[in-house]
């Protein structure tokens, strides 16, 4: 049964059909729609694109949906955090006028039956880690992408190796979408913001902040002049052996970007140092991108 509620300003919208009623109502009146795809837990990460959104788009539409065929841990995807009615009143405030609220067998009807196979850029860092998680952010955003057909989509950089897969996928699948990254949101320490920092606890948290000078490390020993690859990764690796106790790092790794290979054998042009940090209950990540040649003082 559909269900869309109209609160202030924002429509809520559950399925497909109400959605493309919505979407072509905005394109009849002229709109560009700005697609933000989430699943919930809000944070200024988040705010930040829809804000960007507003400003680049006419209608702002976001979604909300837990994406079961991203998550290789069960427990993982059990224990994703919701909070939808506090989601609902950040979004509006922050512009959007529909927010998708899909059910799972709305999505997939048929299960897996069809899905999306991502070839390249997947062997390293979350990609290697998580073997299957793409093809699940991949498949949802084919979804999402044909039921909204939106002008604009847009990415956190926080997610770098996910935004770097998205503009493939557009490409290869003519996608006529414009992919606009926005760069990451982070707490006064540094810590970059991540729905899954909420399940911290709070020795962890205050530790957290580490990541991203250790990151900074890294972009130090570029701006040093260091230009071999896994000198630079080593530099991150041994800020973190003496900052971090509780952390469990799972990958630092420093590669170009976006196509996430090393490009030669010395670092030229533009680069990620990206790294994953498993804690008790969650799993962070978080990257620094710049390019070799005009690398700045790291902040
Ligand atoms: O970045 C996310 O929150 C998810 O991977 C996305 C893009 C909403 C797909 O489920």
């Amino acid at each position: 049964m559909e269900k869309t509620v109209q609160t202030k300003e924002m429509v809520r919208i559950t399925t497909p059909d109400e959605m493309r009623r919505f979407i072509r109502k905005q394109k009849e009146k002229g709109k560009t729609i700005g697609f933000v795809p989430t699943m919930g837990f809000l944070h200024e990460g988040h705010l930040s694109l829809f804000r960007k959104a507003a400003e680049t788009s006419d209608c702002v539409v976001a979604s909300i949906f837990v994406n079961p065929t991203q998550f290789n841990d069960r427990d993982d995807y059990l224990a994703y955090p919701h909070d939808l009615m506090r989601d609902a009143h950040l979004a509006e405030e922050a512009g959007v006028q529909a927010l998708f609220l899909p059910e799972e067998k709305t999505v997939y009807p048929n299960g897996n039956e069809v899905t999306v196979t991502i070839h390249a850029k997947t062997d390293v860092l979350c990609g290697k880690s998580r073997p299957g998680h793409f093809n699940g952010v991949a498949t949802v955003l084919a979804k999402l992408f044909n039921i909204i057909r939106p002008d604009s989509v847009y990415f956190g950089m926080k997610d770098a190796q996910q935004a770097a897969i998205v503009s493939s996928m557009i490409q290869a699948f003519h996608f006529p979408i414009r992919l606009i990254t926005c760069p990451i949101v982070r707490e006064p320490d540094g810590l970059a913001m991540s729905s899954r920092n909420a399940r911290l606890n709070p020795a962890e948290r205050k530790e957290a902040a580490v990541l991203s000078r250790g990151l900074q490390a890294g972009l130090a020993a570029i701006k040093a002049g260091e230009r071999d690859f896994d000198a630079i990764v080593q530099s991150v690796r041994s800020y973190y052996t003496v900052h971090l106790k509780l952390g469990e790092v799972e990958y630092i790794d420093v590669l170009n970007y976006p196509e996430l290979k090393r490009r030669g054998a010395s670092l030229s042009g533009r680069f990620i140092i990206a790294c994953a940090v498993r804690y008790s209950h969650a799993r962070l990540i978080d990257n620094v991108t710049g390019t070799a040649e005009s690398v700045s003082e790291p902040g």
